[in-house]
């Protein structure tokens, strides 16, 4: 089932709409709030959060000086000034990583990575089918395979015992994805490479100080791609990151990303030795995105303690279940995600549900559909080139596999997520989420019959 608005857009609008919400219940009499807050919003009650969210982007005064020196600096490219260097020496040291690489984008970060790890032409790589599309696209642009893991409905990451099965002679590497910012069980899945010899390339887009077993996301791979884009934690309105600790894979990196220049130990024929493109990081992206590391730790450590308290409190609430997170790890949230059981609820389905939940001020999503299934990997299995890379019998096979990913298809139907600024509230408004879900639950007799 498709959302009613893509993520990015829900993200962009939830402030808005819930500005919207306030205003409009401020024109109501005040005799009637009692009853009326009792009554849900989506049938005329007065909502329970009112006075909206906090934006997001958000930025300070302080960091213009530092953006305008670059701007009349007229070094704006990489090779002429030493902003991108200094990010990623800091992001490097923020995360726990030996080296960072800074692109223009957490997609190129991806593009980088695969290439590096010499995903080619007709090979494999299993993946997260719960991520975004650019996860997808940038093994296809390699002109591989996208070969989907099962998602595990209680962490909503990569489940480690489906990827097993998967693994052809053709297989080069595992892309596990820290969606949400949910650190993915990487043991197992750092295991299961060991004995294949396969790379491991965390998308950790979403995942900034995300921890798994006291180490960060973005060091527990091969490599690892961020997303500095504008709906991020850390946004720059465009940019991304390839995180390692190998000297000589973030050389080849280096090389990659500057159109194949030879760089650092990576010497080849120098100047221009081995493919490339041009995916760097401007002087301005660097400016931004350095000024905001402290604000980061501090949102971060906010965001974690708002969505324990909800996790604490919204896991008693029958047919609510908040995401298992692996032992000894720290989720960062980029969205707050929970599983729904409509049964609970007296049949109130999950659409219905967000349509109630949004009503009352508290902005929420369904998350990621099955994208597997809109038309974007028939299109690739159906080109030239794939035709060409594959055999009938493997694209037919491959196509046929989407019916087994059962945990994928439980989280793309029951999922509800709430965008990361809910969680730089306050513990008041946290109580208004709860108590938004108790009460649906409480009307959900009626409201299903509304929706029937
Ligand atoms: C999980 C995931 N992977 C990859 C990307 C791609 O990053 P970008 O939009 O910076 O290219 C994103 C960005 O939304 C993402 O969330």
């Amino acid at each position: 089932m498709k959302n009613f608005l893509s993520r990015r857009r829900f993200i962009r609008h939830a402030a808005a709409g819930t500005a919207a919400l306030t205003w409009l219940s401020a024109r109501r009499p005040p005799m009637a709030f009692a009853a009326e807050a009792a009554k849900p919003a989506l049938l005329g009650g007065l909502p329970v959060h009112q006075g909206g969210w906090s934006d997001w982007p958000k930025w300070l005064e302080s960091w213009e000086p530092a953006v305008i020196k670059v701007l009349r600096s007229g070094k704006w490219y990489r090779g002429d000034g030493g902003h991108v260097a200094e990010f990623e020496t800091g992001y490097a040291k923020l995360i726990g990583a030996k080296r960072c690489l800074a692109t223009a984008s957490g997609t190129t970060a991806l593009l980088v990575s695969l290439h590096v790890m010499d995903v080619d032409a007709g090979d494999e790589v299993i993946v997260s089918p719960y991520t975004f599309i650019a996860t997808y696209n940038s093994i296809l642009i390699n002109k591989a395979l996208p070969v989907f893991a099962d998602t595990d409905p209680a962490t909503l990451t990569m489940d480690p015992a489906s990827i097993e099965s998967r693994i052809t002679e053709r297989t080069r590497a595992i892309l596990p994805v820290h969606i949400y910012g949910l650190p993915c069980d990487m043991d197992p899945i750092n295991a299961i490479a060991r004995k294949h010899k396969l790379a491991v390339i965390e998308d950790a887009c979403q995942a900034w100080l995300a921890e798994y077993k006291g180490r960060k996301c973005g060091t527990l791979g091969d490599l690892a791609s961020f997303s500095f884009q504008n709906s991020k934690h850390i946004p720059a309105g465009e940019g991304g990151a390839v995180t390692g600790d190998s000297d000589d894979l973030l050389d080849r990196c280096h090389a990659f990303h500057n159109v194949g220049r030879a760089t650092g130990g990576f010497k080849g024929a120098k100047p221009y030795f081995t493919r490339g493109s041009n995916y760097r990081m401007q002087q301005f992206q660097a400016v931004m995105l350095m000024q905001q590391f402290d604000k980061l730790v501090q949102e971060t450590a906010r965001r974690c303690e708002n969505a324990d308290y909800l996790t604490a409190n919204l896991k008693q609430i029958p047919g609510i279940q908040p995401a298992r997170l692996p032992e000894n790890s720290r989720a960062v949230w980029h969205l707050y995600p929970l599983r729904y059981d409509a049964e609970h609820f007296n049949g109130l389905a999950r659409d219905k549900f967000l349509q109630a939940l949004n009503a009352e001020g508290i902005p929420s999503s369904g998350g990621y559909h099955e994208q597997y299934l809109d038309g974007l990997l028939d299109e690739a299995i159906n080109s030239r080139g794939f035709k060409r890379l594959f055999s009938a019998e493997r694209l037919k096979a491959y196509r046929e596999s989407f019916q087994e990913l059962k945990g994928n298809r439980q989280v793309c139907a029951t999922t509800v997520a709430m965008p990361q600024n809910l969680l730089l509230a306050d513990r008041q408004d946290m109580d208004h989420i709860i108590e938004a879900v108790r009460k649906i639950q409480a009307h959900s007799a009626v409201l299903a019959k509304v929706s029937a």
